[in-house]
């Protein structure tokens, strides 16, 4: 099957990016390349686009799409937290423009074969770097019940974690959770038949979600991240951020409004003591989100939300 991209608020990015030709830009996370390919246009023609993404099959499909502008592109198999070190190896000091669009690909969801759809029935992996160790396998299998509730509750905010997490745990102990379909059943059978059928959406959709999250470290990732962004911008340039839900949401959040506080002394203080000076500055005070157009043409947009920041 091939390789889909529909990116998320494509104009917005591209918009608020503020790309002049010659930039250097980064995309974390190629996926598509649907919006990389948007950002090399308005570089072009002697800008440079340094391309990530943790998943081999987003590199090999990227390396095809952006084949004419070879020259002006960098294309790196890596997690974003390692930017310093590629923007290092590649001789490069600080950047006009960077943009995360955090979480899966359609790609992922639909041609993967790891697990990633709660509709499939494939190996329950959800890695999305397949160097790395933990799979959904191992945590759905081996973890304690008590670990299980509490990541279910932490990273999928599911109020049904306990019993869900008693009925894996009772499966498990007459044969391994195989595939994302098993695993699917279980926790709809966990969750009481009232809750099952009012909901908007699938019943296994928060303990995929929060399997994905664990599986790929993916909240810890964005934390080290968001921790240095500044100092991987120049000065004036942009980060972009999508979301696609409050626990990503809130650590750009969060973030962001540390960098532009500034000074944390306490107010009586007559002068400033702790030297910290405002680094970012958002673009807009509440993040934006797509048109319903967008939703009902790209589904998938339904919960995102982009931040924009600026250097300043
Ligand atoms: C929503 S998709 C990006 C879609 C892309 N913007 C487009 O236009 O098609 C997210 C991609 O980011 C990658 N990804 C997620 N977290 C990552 C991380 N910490 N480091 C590197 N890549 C990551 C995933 O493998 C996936 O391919």
């Amino acid at each position: 099957m091939g390789f889909e991209h529909t990116s998320v608020m494509p104009q917005e990015v591209n918009e608020h990016q503020n790309l002049k030709p010659g930039n250097i830009c980064v995309d974390c996370t190629l996926g598509g390349a649907g919006h990389a390919l948007a950002t090399l246009k308005a570089i072009l023609p002697d800008g440079m686009l340094i391309g990530i993404d943790q998943d081999l099959d987003a590199i090999d499909h990227a390396k095809k799409i952006l084949d004419p502008f070879k020259k002006n592109v960098r294309l790196v198999h890596s997690n974003f937290s390692d930017l310093p070190q590629i923007l290092n190896d590649n001789g490069i000091t600080g950047v006009n423009s960077i943009l995360l669009d955090l979480g899966f690909s359609l790609n992922q969801l639909k041609n993967g074969n790891r697990g990633f759809s709660f509709n499939k029935n494939e190996p329950l992996d959800m890695r999305m770097d397949i160097r790395n160790d933990l799979t959904a396998h191992e945590i759905v299998n081996s973890f304690p019940e008590d670990e299980l509730v509490t990541l279910f509750f932490k990273f999928g905010e599911e109020k049904f974690s306990r019993r869900i997490a008693k009925k894996i745990v009772e499966h498990r102990r007459h044969t391994p959770i195989q595939t994302s379909a098993e695993l699917a059943q279980i926790v709809t059978k966990a969750i009481p038949a009232k809750f099952v059928y009012s909901q908007r959406i699938h019943p296994a959709t928060r303990v995929f979600q929060a399997l994905r999250i664990a599986v790929n470290r993916e909240l810890e990732r964005l934390e080290q991240f968001m921790a240095i962004v500044p100092s991987l911008l120049l000065t004036g340039g942009r980060l972009c951020v999508i979301s696609f839900h409050s626990l990503e949401d809130r650590i750009v959040k969060q973030a962001l409004r540390k960098f532009e506080a500034g000074c944390t002394c306490p107010k009586e203080l007559p002068v400033c003591l702790c030297g910290f000076v405002p680094q970012m500055r958002s673009v807009f005070r509440r993040p934006l989100i797509p048109t319903k157009e967008e939703i009902s043409a790209n589904p998938m947009a339904r919960s995102s939300k982009l931040r924009v920041a600026q250097k300043v």
